[in-house]
């Protein structure tokens, strides 16, 4: 797998210093070459909806640039993977998604597999050789498989740990939330005009939020100078300025209500559902403290409440919100190298990005929920794919959407050598990024592993020692 290169084409893009990312990670086409060789092929990848294989034979096809693979459910108990490649001459076995009850047969000259993997049928074969044939040799190329909170991952890496010891304390923070009972209720894709690890990184940090999204400045009590630049920037500062400065209990609830709407329509409904807030206008007139900062606590624990009885009512396993440590509370989790989960009172959202070309990368947003008993979650299929722009990408995406490709394009200049990162709280951007230069540059397994349990989490993230022996830090 690893290539062989004249001169050491990894050096102009290493980072040296922690919180100086060199631009040319982004559209340098050999640098993009490195990860497609050294990064993609070693890692977990989530590769569909534990729920998108319901019955035996169902597969999907999983697609990483030019690696394409069938996850399939062999049985009840069986999930497969496979290389979505015929054994006989290469031919792609299958496209997108169906049911293979009957086993794979290849559109070309009619080789067919078992959902287990087992060639059972060479067309004419006594046409061949025997040893060109062997059994051993023709059985589809299985790739790991693992599942985990509902979602189906892939390795190609034989040396990689077990799934759920890569993620880290990302899995731990979301189990006890019951993730793995959560079903999508809408799958977006769009196609972003900017390098894969921009757009992850447009989602790393809330460092953008006063600026790229107003609207959300509500709730987050912001400083007056955040007030003043999205100001500046058209928002409605008067909005921003009044949510930023509660002066009693009463508009803490009615400040944080409309926090929550925006969010909610902002995500489409995702992280934050209609039926929160229904709880929340149902009990916003509850007794609470004059002083905010009383207020915010009473409200929060009110609310959290609400919504845990509510969920329990309608038979969901919800979790109790008010019974889970702080450090399970973290709105925007990061999973190395390309996944997220947003969890909010009982659902979540979740991320998935995939380089497409160098400078082109496919988003995905998944809205998660816990479904009534009784109640059908809905079947999922492949979504067709957006542009940045499409009034189908609900606005807080949106907008973090119309930056990238101005970001990509700045990038560029002759003079813009290193982007700058603000080394307490853009850190995590950082910290992957020098995850990546140690797949690259061979880092051993158990160093790897070190590093991704340190980068899988929280967003927000400080710059931290990854214990890699290798550059920045
Ligand atoms: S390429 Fe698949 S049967 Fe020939
Ligand atoms: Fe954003």
């Amino acid at each position: 797998m690893k290539p062989q290169f004249q001169a050491d084409p990894f050096r102009p893009h290493a980072i040296s210093k922690a919180d100086q990312i060199p631009a040319t990670r982004y559209y340098d086409p050999e640098f993009f070459q490195l990860e497609q060789l050294r990064l993609w092929p070693r890692v977990w990848q989530m590769a569909c909806r534990f729920e998108e294989l319901r019955d035996d034979g169902d597969f999907v096809e999983y697609r990483l640039l030019d690696q394409s693979f069938i996850i399939v459910r062999v049985d009840r108990h069986t999930i497969k993977a496979y290389e979505n490649t015929c054994r006989h001459r290469g031919m792609r076995l299958c496209e997108d998604r169906g049911n293979a009850n009957k086993g794979f047969n290849c559109p070309f000259h009619g080789w067919h597999w078992s959902t287990s993997g087992d060639c059972v049928r060479v067309f004419q074969q006594s046409y061949f050789n025997d040893e060109t044939i062997r059994a051993a040799d023709i059985r589809l190329k299985a790739v790991r498989c693992e599942i985990w909170g509902g979602f189906v991952f892939i390795n190609q890496n034989p040396d990689a740990a077990p799934l759920r010891e890569s993620l880290g304390t990302f899995a731990p923070m979301h189990e006890a939330r019951n993730v793995d009972q959560l079903h999508a209720r809408f799958w977006i894709a769009v196609r972003v005009p900017a390098n894969w690890k921009a757009t992850l990184e447009a989602f790393m940090e809330s460092y953008h939020v006063s600026r790229t999204h107003p609207q959300l400045m509500a709730a987050l009590d912001s400083p007056v100078d955040d007030a003043e630049s999205a100001a500046s920037n058209g928002a409605n500062t008067a909005q921003a300025v009044r949510y930023a400065s509660y002066r009693n209990g009463r508009e803490v609830i009615t400040g944080n209500i409309s926090y929550l709407k925006n969010l909610s329509e902002g995500m489409g409904h995702a992280m934050v559902i209609e039926r929160d807030i229904e709880v929340a206008e149902r009990i916003r007139d509850i007794d609470i403290p004059e002083d905010p900062a009383l207020a915010g606590i009473a409200w929060r624990r009110a609310l959290n409440d609400a919504i845990y009885q509510e969920g329990l009512r309608l038979g969901l396993p919800m979790p109790d919100l008010n019974s889970l440590p702080d450090e399970l509370n973290s709105p925007v989790n990061y999973a190395f190298p390309n996944f997220f989960l947003l969890p909010f009172f009982g659902n979540m959202a979740s991320y998935r990005v995939r380089p497409l070309t160098t400078e082109t990368s496919l988003m995905e947003i998944w809205g998660l929920e816990f479904f009534p008993p009784g109640a059908e979650p809905p079947r999922l299929t492949t979504p067709k794919v957006l542009e940045i722009g499409d009034p189908e990408i609900p606005l807080i995406p949106a907008q973090d959407f119309v930056n990238l490709p101005r970001q990509q394009d700045g990038m560029h200049a002759a003079g813009f050598d290193v982007l700058r990162l603000a080394s307490s709280n853009e850190g995590l951007l950082s910290n992957y990024q020098r995850l990546i230069d140690g797949y690259i540059q061979g880092v051993s397994e158990k160093d790897l592993l070190q590093g991704i349990t340190k980068v899988s989490g929280p967003i927000d993230a400080p710059i931290k020692d990854l214990g890699l022996p290798m550059s920045g830090l």
